[in-house]
């Protein structure tokens, strides 16, 4: 079988360049950060596969019990032509959503956007086959900054889904919403997946699961670092930290030196001390309530019109209509 065309705005210049800048303000800052985005390299997102299917990591299959009750209702809501799904990974659980459109008989295109290649090259090539006459357009691409290359074409399906929109702080939360209400038109959907506020003794082990599979994955992101800048990070040197932060409603992954270490990252010209002890936040992931998913989406332009949750009120998915 042909390999699925990617229509690509992270080439290897760009993705250098951008690697690069992150690192430096990451790392020099005084308390040290990586976005989350550099986790997903190949193995990284099939590690995040991995982590879907743990005993202890809820929010997929709670989100896919909602997409699998509700997609019927998505369908005839939406009526959509297009669907657009951001961050799309193996876009396993879209096929709720894939299935309920086309039994619609409205859905033309699907258009997966994610900085994965690999991730959007394996979905594609499975989505293709299972889906003849539907048009798949696949976009390598960042969607804090490639929301532009969306096409338009009305009667679009914004699908955000897993959680994600948690992986981004408030600040970038709110721009990214109001980005993606600035490439909809006016009665065009968004359809949000959001983690909600529970006790820690369900969210922490979560993401610090038993067989270490978040561990591998956090610590995935060093990985990255030594093959992309040729870095000489030691990954048994790094513990993986799971911290729940009540005040602000989200966990936080961090990786914690266990001895103080000295890195050189040649492809930035750094060399960057550790402190026995010392962390690097690599991810936040926000939890929800209803009122603050209703104000977010308000506040950049959106109605919500639904509001599912799974039966066990862990994780919720908003149906919301640009205004
Ligand atoms: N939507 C899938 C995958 C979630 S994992 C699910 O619900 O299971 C998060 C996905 O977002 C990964 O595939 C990752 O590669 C992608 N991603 C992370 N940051 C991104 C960014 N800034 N732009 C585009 N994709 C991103
Ligand atoms: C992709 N994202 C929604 C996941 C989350 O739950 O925040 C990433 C993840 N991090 C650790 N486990 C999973």
């Amino acid at each position: 079988m042909n390999a699925p065309a990617l229509e690509v705005h992270m080439d290897a210049d760009d993705l250098a360049r951008t690697l690069r800048a992150d690192v430096i303000a990451g790392l020099t800052a005084d308390s040290k950060w990586l976005p989350p985005k550099w986790f997903y390299d190949a193995r990284g997102s099939e590690l995040f596969e991995k982590i879907t299917e743990l005993d202890e990591y809820y929010p997929t299959r709670s989100e896919r019990q909602i997409l699998h009750d509700h997609a019927a209702e998505i369908a005839s809501h939406t009526r959509a032509r297009s669907l657009l799904e951001l961050g799309s990974g193996y876009s396993t659980k879209t096929r709720l959503l894939l299935d309920a459109l086309t039994a619609a008989g409205t859905l033309e295109t699907f258009v997966p956007m994610d900085v994965s290649p690999t991730a959007l090259s394996a979905a594609a090539t499975r989505i293709t086959a299972d889906y003849p006459g539907l048009r798949v357009h696949n976009i390598v691409g960042d969607f804090a900054r490639h929301l532009k290359h969306l096409p338009d074409g009305g009667d679009r399906l914004v699908a955000f889904l897993g959680g994600t929109i948690g992986n981004l702080v408030p600040e970038e939360r709110a721009q990214f919403l109001a980005d993606v209400r600035s490439v909809l038109d006016p009665g065009e959907h968004l359809l949000l997946g959001t983690d909600l506020v529970k006790s820690p003794r369900v969210v922490v082990p979560a993401y610090d699961d038993a067989d270490g599979v978040t561990a591998d994955f956090n610590r995935n992101v060093l990985r990255v670092l030594n093959s992309s800048l040729d870095a000489d990070f030691d990954l048994d040197g790094f513990a993986h930290v799971a911290l729940w932060d009540a005040d602000r409603e989200w966990i936080e992954m961090r990786l914690r030196a266990r001895w103080p270490m000295r890195v050189t990252i040649p492809g930035v010209g750094l060399v960057v001390d550790f402190a026995a002890g010392e962390e690097v936040r690599t991810e936040v992931s926000a939890k929800f309530r209803r009122d603050g998913v209703d104000r977010e989406l308000d506040d950049a332009g959106f109605a919500l019109d639904h509001w599912w949750t799974d039966r066990d009120g862990l994780f919720a998915v908003s149906l919301a209509r640009a205004v």
